[in-house]
């Protein structure tokens, strides 16, 4: 063999070993032995984003601060066993429905549906066992972008019909995370699906946010009673501590005494986004002055429930032995208003047979360095 020869079969084996390097790995197993698998989303502009196979859950999101420097900014778990410890849903798809349904029951049709109370005497995030709970199928992957599918049986969490459901996780060039949402059925059923990522752009476990500057543009929110059901009013911002039409800190009214954040124990409110029309549009922004670290929130949805982790209590250590304490993260649901199947005067969440649900939200990263 010549020097020559040598060299080209050198360059072609070395060209199939890049092509067929895998963006996943292995993670864990569920109890009943099936396999969970890390898909890795790269952009080359110093975003990667690491999704598993179980509850479609962000495991990790790593962002440049001002200076460049890399840092991871959901909470979650460094090994897939902590997952299977019902932790607060830690960067998971939530479905079939996000938020609560009250006393865990709703009519559709003239049908009385019932749900698992698993929360107080409301059913919260698609029940005992939701989409975040639930192994997910790859459909296809790349290096930035990953398509999951889980079909969700007639009955299943005592919802109706067959539903079949794909959500696309893709990271563009943009230092986007965006997630597109779809899912048709068999039978009439309701359907409000979200990612309950846990964000602190100071990096996980870095004490709380409540130093970050928010901005929701929504000039009313939907007051909740003691067991966070919407009251079904839609009350104007102005002159409450949830008029975030301006920036203001997380912390400068969350202890002021008012009486939804009594009940939430903080913020734990949908908000109703001002709207234009049916596109994607801002929703909120969040920035963090030490790292300059900047997340704008973009979605087709009429609301975004805004969650402080006022559950949160330091019980949970996290990645890098990480201690998540109150209110260490916060939440950006986009989403239908919570309880939607029982309040008529709400955006619908009806899915029919031959409809065709399609939302989309995007995860906007930048610095206030402009870079
Ligand atoms: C949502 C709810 C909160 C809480 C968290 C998970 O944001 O609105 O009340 O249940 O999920 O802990």
């Amino acid at each position: 063999m010549t020097f020559q020869t040598i060299t080209a079969v050198v360059l072609a084996l070395s060209a199939i070993s890049c092509a067929s390097k895998s963006n996943s790995r292995h993670f864990g197993k569920t109890p009943s032995g099936e396999t969970v698998d890390l898909y890795t989303l790269t952009n080359g502009r110093g975003m990667e984003a690491t999704i598993s196979t179980y509850g479609g859950v962000v495991v990790s999101l790593i962002v440049p601060d001002r200076t460049g420097t890399a840092g991871d900014v959901v909470l979650g778990f460094d090994n897939f066993e902590g997952y299977l410890k019902s932790p607060p849903y830690f960067g998971a798809i939530i479905g079939r429905y996000g938020n609560r349904i009250a006393h865990g029951k709703f009519t559709l049709d003239g049908v009385e549906y019932t749900l698992a109370k698993n929360n107080g005497e409301n059913s919260l995030h698609g029940g005992n066992r939701g989409f975040d709970k639930r192994l997910w199928t790859v459909k296809s992957s790349s290096g930035q972008s990953l398509v999951l599918a889980y079909l969700s049986k007639d009955g299943e969490e005592g919802y109706p019909g067959n539903l079949a459901t794909t959500v696309t996780y893709t990271l563009t060039d943009n230092n986007e995370l965006r997630i597109d949402y779809a899912a048709t059925t068999d039978k009439d059923t309701v359907l409000n699906l979200t990612n309950h990522s846990y964000f602190n752009l100071a990096g996980q476990g870095e004490g709380d946010v409540l130093g970050h500057q928010v901005t929701i543009h929504a000039d009313r929110f939907t007051p909740v009673d003691k067991t966070l059901i919407p009251t079904g009013e839609l009350r104007n911002v102005e002159g409450t501590p949830f008029d975030f039409r301006q920036p203001h800190a997380i912390g400068e009214r969350i202890n002021s005494g008012d009486e939804q954040l009594t009940l939430g124990g903080g913020y734990d409110h949908n908000f109703v986004l001002n709207r234009a029309g049916a596109g994607l549009e801002l929703a909120a922004t969040v920035s963090e002055p030490k790292t300059g670290r900047v997340l704008e929130v973009f979605t087709t949805e009429p609301g975004v429930q805004f969650y402080t982790g006022n559950f949160l209590d330091g019980t949970l250590t996290g990645k890098g032995g990480k201690v998540y304490g109150r209110r260490s993260a916060f939440c950006l649901e986009t989403q239908h208003f919570p309880d939607s199947p029982n309040k008529p005067d709400f955006p619908s969440v009806v899915l029919k047979p031959g409809g065709h649900y399609q939302t989309t939200t995007v995860y906007r990263f930048s610095t206030d360095s402009g870079r």
